[in-house]
């Protein structure tokens, strides 16, 4: 996917526009787009919120060669907008910096090619709309929304306006991931027919976030973008009209994997989840939730386990792909991953020569070979390590390379605003069933705009 857009006046962003659309002729064009330093490759951006996440993406950014800060948005003035900003000055990153996005944007769009979005759920749809209305491609952290009807607008809009709209799930440029799917399960189908998932992101119990009094943002403030406390505004994700609780916030990144995974979308979930352990007038949204999805995939039906906890971290997260085969689990997490054969199934020799999986560290083979089986128990099968890892790279710097490299019109997206949107119904739909108390059904058509 690229820019179609084009404009008769060939100001700078226009410029890397049109030249998107060459492709690999990018570098017979001369270089006139330079301003700062860098190729002709360079991509001016603006980060619009700039709290934890912001600074996350703003460090993996950092790491990518010709891309530039050139503003910062952010309400909080006193605190993560002054932040960052000087950061990004003490990197040669000369930024201005807004409270408002709509004078941002009014200031900057001829300036910049494309918005990093990393403001609370609720602020998305508004945003990235306004952001591709405005001439510009955008990278919009996940949830796409907390509110369905507002990501179908987002998905509208993308196709209106023909810009990039990059959902921050990142797990879909993530190279371990993308080697498991591409390899192990498209090419050599290494765990057969999978019947079950299971899944869970278990955080301990944490206490709420607060803020340095020094830094109180003014009650008309607050107001206007639709926060009643700093209290709330701080903790935005617990409440039902600002996010989406745990299961929106860390499940989606999970639950994404498994649509991915399976090559389908789910046509059914029951769930039960609740405020059980923190107060519910701070903590609207459900602190613990369990789900069951039904897949419909090529191969037969799949149930699809995920739980989300944010009172005990034990066993932390993870997804676990089960079949008549072998198991393939995976997480974000870099120290976790591997790959399971049942005893029943065919030697994976020709996999571990052609580099999809690594034999099992030799002292597993060891303790395999002399072992005693328990016959009241299964002995825990050798782990096949995956063999691609991020080599310390940040987690969402390869997703952010991807739409960098989609601006100049050299990658497709690896999750576009169709595919966040299909994440959003699934994720979302966990939260109403928990509150019907009854299985609900998904409608193909829903997964569609
Ligand atoms: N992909 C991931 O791994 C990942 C991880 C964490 C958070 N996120 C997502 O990133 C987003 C931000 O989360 P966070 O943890 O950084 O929250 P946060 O509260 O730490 O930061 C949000 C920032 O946005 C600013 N803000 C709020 N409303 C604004 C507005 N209308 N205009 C401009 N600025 C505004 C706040 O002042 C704050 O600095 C959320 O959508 C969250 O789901 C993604």
């Amino acid at each position: 996917m690229s820019d179609q857009k084009t404009k008769a006046g060939m100001d700078r962003r226009s410029f890397l526009q049109s030249t998107a659309a060459l492709g690999a002729g990018l570098a017979m064009v001369p270089n006139v787009l330079t301003r700062a330093a860098g190729g002709g490759d360079d991509i001016n951006i603006a980060l619009l919120g700039a709290g934890a996440q912001g600074q996350v993406l703003m460090n993996a950014i950092l790491k990518i060669p010709n891309i530039r800060f050139k503003a910062v948005c952010d309400i909080w003035e006193a605190y993560n907008q002054r932040r960052v900003s000087r950061l990004l000055k003490r990197y040669g990153h000369e930024n201005n910096t807004y409270v408002d996005y709509k004078e941002m944007l009014d200031k900057e769009k001829d300036n910049i090619d494309a918005v990093v979005i990393a403001t609370p759920d609720f602020w998305h749809a508004e945003h990235a709309i306004a952001c591709m209305e405005a001439g510009l491609h955008v990278y919009c952290e996940k949830e796409m929304s907390n509110d369905l009807a507002k990501a179908k607008q987002m998905v509208e809009a993308q196709k209106k306006t023909g810009k990039l709209l990059q959902i921050g799930h990142q797990r879909r440029s993530n190279p371990r991931y993308i080697h498991c799917y591409d390899k192990l399960i498209n090419q050599a189908d290494i765990l057969g027919r999978v019947t079950t998932v299971n899944g869970q992101w278990n955080r301990g119990a944490r206490e709420p976030l607060g803020y340095p009094t020094k830094a109180v943002i003014p009650a008309d403030v607050l107001g206007k973008y639709g926060f009643e406390s700093m209290e709330q505004f701080r903790n935005w994700r617990w409440y039902k009209k600002l996010g989406g609780g745990p299961i929106v916030d860390l499940g989606s990144h999970q639950i994404d994997i498994y649509s991915w995974f399976l090559g389908a979308t789910p046509r059914s979930v029951i769930a039960s989840g609740g405020t059980d352990y923190y107060d519910s007038n701070t903590h609207e949204w459900y602190d613990t939730v369990m789900a069951i999805y039904e897949f419909e995939t090529k191969k037969g039906v799949v149930r699809a386990f995920y739980q989300v906890l944010t009172t005990n971290s034990s066993q932390g997260y993870f997804e676990t792909f089960m079949g008549d085969q072998g198991t393939l689990q995976i997480s974000e997490s870099a120290a976790r991953g591997a790959v399971y054969r049942e005893q029943a199934a065919p030697e994976w020799d020709k996999w571990v020569k052609l580099g999809f999986i690594n034999e099992p560290k030799k002292e597993e083979e060891k303790a395999e070979a002399g072992a005693v089986l328990d016959v009241r128990e299964t002995l825990a099968p050798p782990a096949y390590e995956i063999p691609v890892s991020m080599e310390g790279m940040p987690y969402h710097q390869p997703h952010l390379a991807n739409f960098f490299n989609a601006v100049r019109g050299k990658e497709e997206l690896n999750c576009p605003a169709e595919v966040g949107y299909e994440t959003a119904v699934m994720v979302l739909k966990v939260n109403e069933a928990v509150e019907a108390q009854r299985r609900l059904e998904f409608g193909e058509s829903e997964f569609h705009v």
